[in-house]
């Protein structure tokens, strides 16, 4: 088990599962402060150990003001992500694709981390156990894409897996006792997957605060020579 995390950063902690991570964190480690980032909507809850910094992820300045601002890191647990809105969303074939909308979800779901882990790095470096994850989706294996679909959204998990995984490498000499994962959460009842719910068996829609209290106790258990995998919520592996 690895040292408690005392500075944790939660980019989109103002989303389903961000705010039920930020709550289950606050649970976990009562020594904890966390800064969590808003962007368009307003924070959910407050709490005194709780920071909250309103923040456009695709804003690389905005993510180096962030650094610049802070020493120590811990743990970055980044839960922002992007599927559908504006009148647009998942592609049902490739007819349906759109340049535009393709870009955004790598924006959003893949470049975020990459900018967080190169603004951030010497303040991980000043951790004794850093770590640094974000909520991918299984949909993002390559290996485990059966249905097809989606490529936008496919695309941009892969891209943020493929990236997870070369960080993971990197952080073996920069930061030796430091964990990077890739997780995936399940199917959970929060903004993102509302208009996509109708085919999923109430006992696979999961309430946030389950899949954080599970994210938790998963992370908390990550060692330094399991850094760079692909985690399922329950704690099994997937495919890359
Ligand atoms: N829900 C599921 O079933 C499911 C399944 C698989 C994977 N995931 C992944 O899990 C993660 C969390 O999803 P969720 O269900 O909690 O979604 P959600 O409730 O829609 O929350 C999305 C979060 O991303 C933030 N965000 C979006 N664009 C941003 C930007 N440009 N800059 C900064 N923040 C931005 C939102 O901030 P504001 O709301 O403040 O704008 C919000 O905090 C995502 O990566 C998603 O792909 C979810």
């Amino acid at each position: 088990m690895a040292d408690a995390p005392q500075r944790v950063l939660l980019p989109g902690g103002s989303g389903g599962i961000g705010a039920a991570l930020a709550r289950a964190l606050l649970d976990a480690y009562p020594e904890a402060r966390i800064e969590a980032t808003h962007h368009r909507s307003e924070p959910p809850f407050a709490d005194d150990r709780l920071q909250w910094r309103r923040l456009d992820l695709r804003d690389e300045d905005a993510i180096a003001d962030w650094a610049g601002e802070t020493d120590r890191v811990d743990w970055i647990v980044n839960c922002a992500g992007f599927l559908h809105g504006d009148g647009a969303g998942p592609e049902k074939n490739v007819r349906m694709l759109k340049p535009e909308f393709l870009l955004h979800c790598i924006r959003v779901n893949a470049l975020p981390t990459l900018l967080l882990a190169k603004h951030f790095d010497a303040a991980l470096k000043l951790s004794p156990a850093p770590l640094l994850a974000a909520i991918s989706a299984r949909v993002g294996s390559i290996d485990d894409n059966r249905l097809g679909g989606w490529y936008s959204y496919r695309i941009s998990k892969a891209a943020l897996n493929m990236a997870l995984k070369t960080l993971s490498i990197e952080w073996k000499h920069s930061h030796p006792r430091g964990r990077v994962a890739a997780l995936h959460p399940g199917t959970n009842d929060t903004a993102l997957s509302q208009p996509f719910q109708r085919n999923v068996a109430p006992e696979q829609l999961f309430d946030p605060n389950y899949t954080a209290e599970a994210f938790v106790t998963l992370l908390a258990g990550l060692e330094a020579a399991d850094s760079g995998r692909f985690w399922a919520w329950d704690g099994s592996e997937l495919p890359w």
